[in-house]
């Protein structure tokens, strides 16, 4: 039976969805939100972003405990890791920060339908509700596909999340595995990567590029892989995974050089399959209303979320662009306000991108090759952790701050930073870059003492005088 028409129901309640299905609400609309993980917040909030965070951070100090402290003349005896403690933590985490959303909706006055949603016809979702709840319809104005995305498989290897994990097993392993073969040189695999490592296993990274971290500015991810290596990360690169034999007590993994080569065996007990994600569109609907997908399976949108089919619209991992959280989060309160008759817009060449292993690596803008393909002259302002005082006094001097400024204008164009809280240090160059601002402005802007974020100014001395002062 249908029911009282609703002027946007959000299918997908990760950040893309859920943000849209909140900032609709707010802007007066009546707004349902379909999910059917059981659970708010998508892959961010479940298995994504905020998991690996908790167990980052947790790893952390562990590592810390055992070999961090001594230096602070700190003696810590018998460190002991209680895994299942850590795992628990973090799913307590998981579960606070979802439940949250459920009460912003009510607060919001947002519904929340638990089910599978599929477009019947632009104006129609029909949810088969989760259990024996039924298939319920829900008329509506608009709808929003924000499905979001799914783990990118292998050829030939089958994922079993025990042994052959994605993310997602990777986020609850039961033991620290002896040694862990990640394949895939990205964000994920070097996150968890980095977690296991920190907990005890030896881990091998196979990467099919020359290079880790592609799309990262080059300088960046030569002494990222650098900082990585010395902790004790193994790298082969130029190199792919073409199967893995789960047969015996340990998995057997075989590689070649990815020119092509004579094949070889790593023993190895877990894999993590960790190279891209992909848009999740699947029992949606879209062929049979029509909705259009590019080559690479994504929903095509314009510049306003519109599909080809009026009255739907798509944000987040499902559509081009970065696949993350605060993009779609972005796109979602933009996609709802347009549909509230404003007209905000998103720079796309402001949006940040941040790997969370300690050095964090942070960028914004332009990377240097892309400069250089584009043909834009530019300017290289440096400063080295190594020359903070801040970063001095806490030990943690590894890595660099890079600004790059356009050579006519002084105008920020980039930045990349490999060091301590380079997520939390970007931000400052996020908003200088959305006000138009030149390297001279973060120079004499005044910063406080003794902060990390004076590399940030001393940087962009070099970008803008040609000098800092404290090298
Ligand atoms: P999703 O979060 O994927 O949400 C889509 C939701 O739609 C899902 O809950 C799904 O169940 C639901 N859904 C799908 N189809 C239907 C249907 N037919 N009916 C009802 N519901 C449906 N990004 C960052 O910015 N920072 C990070 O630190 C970070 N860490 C990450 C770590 C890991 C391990 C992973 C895997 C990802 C990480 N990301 C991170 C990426 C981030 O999770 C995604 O970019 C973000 O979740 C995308 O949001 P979304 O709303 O587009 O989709
Ligand atoms: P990714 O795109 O970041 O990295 C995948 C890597 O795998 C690339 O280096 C690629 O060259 C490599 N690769 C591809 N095919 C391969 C093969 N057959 N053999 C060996 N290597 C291969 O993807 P990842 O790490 O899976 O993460 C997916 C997305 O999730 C990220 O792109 C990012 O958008 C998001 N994410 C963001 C995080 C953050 O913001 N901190 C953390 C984790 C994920």
């Amino acid at each position: 039976m249908s029911e009282a028409a609703y002027d946007l129901v959000v299918v997908g309640g990760g950040p893309g969805g859920y943000v849209a299905a909140i900032k609709a609400a707010q802007l007066g609309m009546k707004v349902a939100c379909v999910e059917k993980r059981g659970s708010l917040g998508g892959t961010c909030l479940n298995v994504g972003c905020i998991p690996s965070k908790a167990l980052l951070h947790s790893s952390h100090l562990y590592e810390e405990a055992v070999h961090g402290m001594g230096r602070h003349g700190i003696k810590i005896k018998d460190v002991e890791l209680d895994l299942g403690a850590m795992l628990d933590n973090k799913d307590k985490v998981v579960k606070g920060l979802t439940q949250g959303i459920e009460f912003l909706f009510k607060k919001n006055k947002v519904d929340y339908v638990v089910g599978t949603g599929r477009i019947e016809s632009p104006g129609k979702v029909v949810v088969q509700q989760s259990g024996d709840g039924g298939a319920r319809e829900l008329a509506t104005r608009n709808i929003l596909i924000a499905t979001g995305s799914d783990v990118m498989p292998l050829p030939g290897v089958t994922i079993d999340e025990e042994r052959i994990v994605s993310s997602t097993g990777a986020l609850d392993l039961e033991r620290v595995p002896e040694h862990l073969l990640v394949v895939g040189a990205g964000y994920i695999g070097l996150e968890m990567g980095t977690v296991w490592r920190r907990l005890g296993a030896k881990v091998t990274v196979v990467e099919f590029l020359d290079r880790i971290t592609p799309g990262m500015d080059g300088e960046v991810a030569k002494e990222f892989q650098k900082i990585l290596t010395k902790q004790g990360m193994s790298f082969r690169l130029g190199t792919k995974v073409t199967g893995v034999d789960g047969s015996g007590d340990r998995l057997q993994v075989t590689v070649e050089p990815a020119a092509g080569g004579a094949p070889e065996t790593i023993a190895c007990d877990t894999v993590l399959v960790a190279i891209g994600r992909r848009p999740y569109t699947e029992g949606l609907g879209l062929e049979k209303v029509g909705v259009r997908l590019d080559n690479r399976g994504r929903i095509e949108v314009d510049d306003h979320f519109a599909t080809n089919v009026p009255g739907i619209y798509a944000i987040g991992d499902v559509i081009k662009g970065p696949m993350l959280a605060h993009k779609a989060e972005e796109e979602g309160s933009v996609c709802a306000e347009r549909l509230a008759g404003q007209k905000p817009h998103i720079d796309y060449d402001i949006i940040p991108g941040v790997v969370y292993t300690a050095p964090e690596v942070a960028s914004i803008g332009k990377t240097e090759e892309q400069l250089k393909e584009a043909g834009i002259a530019y300017k290289v302002g440096k400063f080295p952790f190594m020359a903070n005082s801040r970063a001095r006094s806490v030990g943690t001097t590894d890595g660099f701050v890079k600004i790059l400024a356009e050579e006519k204008t002084d105008r920020v164009l980039g930045a990349h930073i490999i060091g301590p809280e380079a997520g939390v240090l970007i931000a400052e160059i996020g908003i200088a870059m959305e006000f138009g601002a030149s390297s001279e402005d973060i120079a004499r802007t005044c910063h406080a003492h003794p902060t990390l974020e004076e590399a940030v100014k001393e940087a962009a001395m070099a970008a803008a005088f040609g000098k800092p002062i404290h090298l």
